[in-house]
C-alpha cells in the first residue's frame, strides 16, 4: 500500500501544534507553541488571549513542522484537523487553516476529535496496540472510560458528573498557591510527601466519577489551615482520586471483562497514576500509556487519529464548522 503522509493542526486550547505523520503511527515532525507563559499570569487560560495567539503562531508552526519532516507541502496526502472539543475561538483558527491548506493544495480535510486523538497518542507510542480496549481517558476538560472498538467506533461507559480531574488538579494547585498548570506542580510537590491527610472520596453509580466534592474539601481545609503542609496535601489529594479513578476502572474491567488499558490525556503523564495503573499488570491486566511528551495537546496524536478517519472514509468538506463541545460517541 502507498505510504500514507497526514499533516495534524491542533488548536483547541493553548498549545498551536502541527505535526506530520507516516501511516497513522511514524512522526517525522511534532511542532508545539505553548502559551502557558502567557496565559500563567492570569492563573488559566484567557480564550481570547488563546485565539489571538494561535493566529499569529500557525503559519510559522506550520512551516517549520514541514521543514523538520524533510517534505514539501505538496507531498501531504491529508489535512486532519481538530474541530472539537475546546474553545471555540481557538479551533477556528486551526481549523480555517486547515481548510485553507485542503483547499489551495486539492487534498482531503479530515475533521478530528481532540479526544480520539489523546487516544491515538498511544498508537504513536504502541506501534503493535490495535483495539478494542478500555481507554481511561483523563484530560483538563474530560474524564471518562472508554470502550474503543474500532479505531473510529467509541463508546462512553462513564464520565464525569462535574469536574475533569484535570480541572481538580488545576484548581487545588491555583488554591495552594502553586500556579498554572497545576497538575505538573503537584505531581512534583507529592513526590516529597507522604498521604497522611483523609479526603472525602465521593461514590456515585455506575461508572461515572465526581470530583468537585474532593476539590472543595481541599480548598476548604486550605483556607481552615492555610499551614498544611503542601507536600502532604498534595500526595494526599493524588492517592485519594486516584483511589477514586482505580475503583471505577476495576468495574469496567469486570463489566466488559476486557483486560487491555489504555491511558489517555493530559493526567495521565502524573507519576503517581502510572505507577498506580502499572500495578494492574500483576492481575494479568495490561496497561499502554503514552509517551509523556504525546500526552498533552500535541498535533502528532492528531495526525494519527485523521488517518485511521481517512482510511474509515470520513473525510470532511469546507462546510465543516467547529464544535466546542463535540462527545465522542
Ligand atoms: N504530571 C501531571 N500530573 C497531573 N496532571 C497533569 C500532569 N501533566 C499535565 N497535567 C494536567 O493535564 C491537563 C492538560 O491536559 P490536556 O492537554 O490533555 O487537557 P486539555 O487539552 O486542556 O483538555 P481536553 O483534552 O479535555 O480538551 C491539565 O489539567 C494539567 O494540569
Ligand atoms: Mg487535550
Amino acid at each position: 500500500m502507498k505510504d500514507i503522509y497526514t499533516l495534524g493542526i491542533e488548536s483547541s486550547c493553548d498549545e498551536t501544534a502541527v505535526s506530520i505523520v507516516k501511516n497513522g503511527r511514524e512522526v517525522l515532525s511534532n511542532v508545539i507553541n505553548t502559551q502557558i507563559p502567557i496565559h500563567t499570569l492570569y492563573g488559566g487560560v484567557v480564550p481570547e488571549l488563546a485565539s489571538r495567539n494561535h493566529i499569529d503562531n500557525i503559519s510559522a508552526v506550520t512551516k517549520m513542522a514541514v521543514k523538520e519532516a524533510n517534505m514539501e507541502l505538496k507531498d501531504i496526502d491529508v489535512i486532519a484537523c481538530t474541530y472539537g472539543p475546546g474553545l471555540v475561538g481557538a479551533l477556528l483558527v486551526g481549523l480555517s487553516y486547515g481548510k485553507a491548506l485542503s483547499y489551495a493544495l486539492n487534498k482531503p480535510l479530515v475533521g478530528t476529535n481532540h479526544i480520539e486523538g489523546h487516544i491515538a497518542a498511544n498508537y504513536i507510542t504502541y506501534k503493535e496496540l490495535e483495539p478494542p480496549f478500555l481507554c481511561v481517558m483523563m484530560s483538563g476538560g474530560n474524564t471518562q472510560i472508554v470502550h474503543v472498538k474500532s479505531y473510529t467506533e467509541f463508546e462512553v461507559l462513564g464520565r464525569t458528573k462535574d469536574d475533569a480531574i484535570g480541572e481538580a488538579f488545576d484548581k487545588v494547585a491555583r488554591v495552594i498557591g502553586l500556579g498554572y498548570p497545576g497538575g505538573p506542580k503537584i505531581d512534583k510537590m507529592a513526590q516529597n510527601g507522604i498521604s497522611n491527610i483523609e479526603l472525602p472520596k465521593t461514590h456515585i453509580d455506575g461508572l461515572d466519577f465526581s470530583f468537585s466534592g474532593i476539590k472543595t474539601a481541599i480548598i476548604n481545609l486550605h483556607h481552615k489551615n492555610p499551614d498544611v503542609n503542601k507536600e502532604n496535601l498534595c500526595a494526599s489529594f493524588e492517592k485519594a482520586i486516584t483511589e477514586m479513578l482505580m475503583e471505577k476502572v476495576k468495574m469496567a474491567i469486570d463489566k466488559t471483562n476486557i483486560k487491555k488499558i489504555v491511558l489517555a490525556g493530559g493526567v495521565s503523564a502524573n507519576s503517581y497514576i502510572r505507577k498506580e495503573f502499572e500495578k494492574l499488570e500483576e492481575d494479568g491486566i495490561k496497561i499502554y500509556m503514552p509517551d509523556l511528551k504525546l500526552c498533552t495537546d500535541n498535533a502528532a496524536m492528531i495526525a494519527s487519529a485523521g488517518y485511521y478517519n481517512y482510511l474509515a472514509g470520513k473525510v470532511d468538506d469546507l462546510s465543516l464548522n467547529a464544535i466546542p463541545n463535540l462527545k465522542l460517541d
